[in-house]
């Protein structure tokens, strides 16, 4: 029989803590998921795919799967925001061109460049801890670290001139409040409308003046912003509104996810002592362990696309206009794909994919930048606190259906070796 709406309700605490026993009743026995409208809540019906491979083939099918009507299964949260275009909402072959440009000006080079600046910055945030930690106090160790570093790394790539850099927190923190809302902008504060409004004012202006330079032929500086107003290809260049499209998809999507990225492997490895120790003793297991922590738990747990047409998946028919949520969080703990031990910790399981950056056009542009970031920050950590733990059943979680991750993970045992047990 196909699981109740009860059995899986995207807004359920319950099933917002701990989503994974649901995913597998859908993988198991209703993998194209119809779940009903809730009027009396205004939340509207989707579709929910749960299987790997299905999730694989939606995704990879574009002409079918329009990303273009947004990512949630609301219909109006484009208009909502007032957004500019942004890449992660558009189709081919508008997509595949922008996707071309962004991509040569947001190179792997620039990104390699940061390391040192991440490294650096990762070494003070940790002496910090250690001395609150010395003076008893509890440490938040998602938002005093790990959501620290990708605000301050993405300041300095987007060349925010150092004194305005702290204003970018207000700026993620309300992305962050909208995410939780569900994108239901109606009962948002005013105060995180108007941090997005100052936002896209802030990004608007630095864009233009920028411009103005590059045109006048005046020297500018050499950061993510020069470097995609200055892309080109095949004689196409991105507009100012491409940028600050782009602008805020990296603000929205690469802050929160890596932020959880961090914390999500501190977690799972307090859970599993004897693959922190491997980590902490040999930092080169740190890229597979982070990758492993990611497919186990994924900042970004579903996001939809909207059917073109009708057609038909498993046999079951889904109308054309529907919304269709992947569920990213739940394939990648899909056991037809990953085996039967799918739902444990492994720092050593090889896979090649996995869905937590996506697949196909729409695969995160920024997933070596979160890796390299969320490498650097866990070999510091481990590096500096061995035996670091949190608390992660004190843990607040931020309650989303469509992201994962904390709003705070207080932390124990700053000592600088792994034998010490002691706190503080
Ligand atoms: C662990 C961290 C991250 C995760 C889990 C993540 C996840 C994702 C996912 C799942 C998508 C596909 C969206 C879809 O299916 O419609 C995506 C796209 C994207 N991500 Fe990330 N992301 C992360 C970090 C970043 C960072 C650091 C940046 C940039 C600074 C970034 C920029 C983007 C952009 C621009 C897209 C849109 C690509 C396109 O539509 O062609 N992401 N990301």
């Amino acid at each position: 029989m196909a699981p109740s709406t009860k059995t899986f309700d995207p807004f359920d605490p319950a099933f917002l803590r701990d989503p994974y026993p649901a995913y597998s009743v859908l993988r198991d026995s209703d993998p194209v998921h119809f779940h009903p409208a809730d009027p009396d809540h205004d939340r509207p019906e989707f579709w929910a795919l749960s299987r790997y491979a299905d999730i694989v083939a939606a995704v990879r099918e574009p002409e079918s799967f329009s990303s273009a009507h947004g990512l949630t299964f609301y219909a109006d949260e484009i208009a909502a925001l007032g957004l500019a275009p942004t890449l992660v909402m558009m189709d081919p072959p508008e997509h595949s061109l922008k996707r071309r440009l962004v991509a040569s000006g947001f190179s792997p080079r620039r990104v390699a460049q940061t390391e040192d600046t991440i490294r650096s910055f990762a070494r003070e945030r940790l002496a910090e801890l250690a001395e609150r930690a010395r003076s008893g106090e509890t440490v938040d160790i998602h938002s005093l670290y790990s959501a620290t570093i990708p605000t301050f790394v993405l300041g300095f790539l987007l060349g925010i001139p150092a004194a305005d850099r702290p204003r970018l927190d207000p700026w993620v923190s309300a992305l962050t409040t909208i995410q939780d809302n569900g994108f239901a902008f109606g009962g948002l504060g005013t105060s995180a409308v108007s941090a997005v409004a100052e936002m896209f004012e802030y990004f608007g202006e630095l864009i233009a003046s920028r411009r103005e330079d590059i045109d006048a032929g005046r020297e500018v500086p050499d950061d993510l912003i020069t470097g995609l107003l200055r892309a080109e290809y095949d004689g196409e260049q991105l507009s100012d509104w491409d940028v600050l499209g782009f602008c805020f998809v990296i603000v929205a999507g690469g802050n929160d996810t890596t932020g959880n990225l961090i914390s999500h492997t501190i977690a799972q490895l307090t859970e599993h002592p004897e693959q922190r120790a491997e980590v902490a003793a040999n930092p080169g297991l740190i890229t597979g362990a982070l990758m492993e922590c990611l497919r186990r738990e994924s900042s970004v747990q579903a996001l939809a696309r909207t059917t073109t047409r009708e057609l038909s998946i498993s046999g079951v028919r889904i109308p054309e206009g529907s919304k269709v949520m992947m569920y990213y969080g739940s394939g990648n703990r899909d056991e037809r794909e990953f085996g039967p031990d799918a739902a444990e910790l492994n720092i050593h399981r090889e896979f090649t994919s996995h869905l937590a950056f996506s697949q196909g056009p729409h695969f995160c542009i920024g997933s070596h930048f979160a890796k390299l970031q969320a490498r650097v920050a866990l070999e510091e950590l481990y590096a500096a606190f061995p035996a670091i733990s949190a608390d992660v059943g004190g843990a607040r979680r931020i309650e989303s259906p469509f992201t994962r991750g904390f709003r705070n993970l207080p932390a124990y045992d700053f000592a600088a070796t792994a034998s010490s047990t002691a706190a503080g």
